[in-house]
């Protein structure tokens, strides 16, 4: 197993993703435990991104608290239909914020965060877990990031 993500330097985003989720592949493939898996997938997005925050949310007891993250410290716990994270659990669709400012019920955890995303991990048909990806700028995500995240957090198997 390589112990470090390699970044495609001059290349789309579309081809960063792809060169990712190969490494990820690999990454993971042989790895069965959950935690383990979100803390590698989590640093190697930050690491080939360098996005201000990248992290796991997993549903526990009708809530999401914290789970494996790059970034600074964040907040703990956040109840069904609030904020982007508890949003995007309740509807179980990818929620792309281009301006947290403008999205009612944005919950803070960093003054530096401008744009989010935010893609539910789904077991079975439920939703599990949230990857919570913030940006400090305006408008970083778009349709090429929830595809491929979407792809992503399919490779994080629950068992
Ligand atoms: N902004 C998120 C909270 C989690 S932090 O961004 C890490 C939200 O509104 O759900």
């Amino acid at each position: 197993m390589s112990d470090n993500i390699i970044p495609l330097e001059n290349s789309t985003k579309s081809e960063q993703y792809t060169s990712l989720i190969q490494q990820l592949k690999s990454l993971i493939a042989d790895e069965s435990d959950l935690i383990a898996n979100m803390a590698n997938t989590a640093a190697a997005i930050k690491q080939v991104f360098d996005f201000l925050w990248v992290g796991f949310y997993i549903v526990k007891q009708n809530q999401l608290v914290l789970g494996p993250f790059q970034g600074s410290v964040a907040c703990t716990r956040i109840a069904l239909g609030r904020g982007v994270c508890g949003t995007a659990w309740q509807q179980g669709n990818t929620l792309i914020v281009p301006d947290v400012d403008l999205f009612k019920g944005h919950i803070a955890c960093s003054s530096l965060s401008r744009s989010e995303i935010v893609v539910p991990v789904f077991h079975e048909d439920n939703v599990v877990a949230v990857l919570d990806i913030d940006s400090n700028h305006i408008a970083t995500f778009d349709e090429v990031d929830a595809l491929f995240l979407e792809q992503i957090v399919q490779l994080i198997r629950f068992v």
